[in-house]
């Protein structure tokens, strides 16, 4: 079975888009689709940015375990609000921590918002930052708008009728990209 991390970036005290990555863990683990766990960077709560952890001295425990948590998975899953058209800082700045462990790494972007937007506006600039480590991200995109009035707060779908078909389609394209990465090498 595949080891899916799902991130959950935003650190803000009451988060909304936590929510979306509840729901990917509930969904890939209690259909036994894969090993999924979520890297919460508000757990983390990691010091501002200055060098990727390999070139520090002596990198902190927790920023070595995101590296090896990342480094193990198969696919990883990132969910990111949307904040004044661009992704947050804390994601920015755990992101940048790694670099080659990126790389041919298959990243499925979910983007959440509270409006009718979906967080749309985030995905190219994060993407592209993704690319610039040369992360495959998949060509399918998970779009949330409203998340309040569509996701509660342990993660159940409001709408699943709706959000089903959504799902399924981005997890089979993650699935087929990390299918295709491991027939690669
Ligand atoms: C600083 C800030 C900027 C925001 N900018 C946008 C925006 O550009 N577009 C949008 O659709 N929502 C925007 N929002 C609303 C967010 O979509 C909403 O707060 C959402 O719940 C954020 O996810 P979070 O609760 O997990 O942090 C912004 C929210 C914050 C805190």
């Amino acid at each position: 079975m595949h080891n899916i991390a799902i991130i959950s970036s935003s650190i803000r005290p009451d988060r909304k888009s936590h929510s979306l990555a509840l729901y990917f863990k509930k969904y890939l683990n209690e259909n036994f689709l894969a090993n999924a766990h979520i890297l919460v960077l508000k757990e983390y709560d990691f010091p501002i940015f200055s060098q990727t952890f390999k070139k520090q001295k002596n990198p902190i425990k927790k920023v070595m375990d995101f590296a090896e948590k990342i480094a193990a998975s198969d696919g990883v899953i990132i969910v990111t609000p949307e904040y004044n058209g661009g992704y947050p800082a804390s994601l920015k700045n755990a992101v940048d921590l790694l670099y080659e462990e990126w790389r041919h790494k298959p990243v499925g972007i979910v983007t959440v918002s509270s409006g009718p937007f979906a967080g749309s506006q985030v995905l190219v600039s994060f993407q592209f930052s993704l690319w610039k480590m040369k992360a495959w991200t998949i060509t399918e995109q998970f779009a949330v708008p409203d998340v309040e009035k569509n996701y509660d707060e342990e993660g159940n779908s409001l709408h699943k009728k709706i959000s089903e078909p959504l799902t399924e389609a981005f997890i089979k394209e993650l699935f087929w990209c990390i299918k295709a990465d491991k027939n690669l090498v």
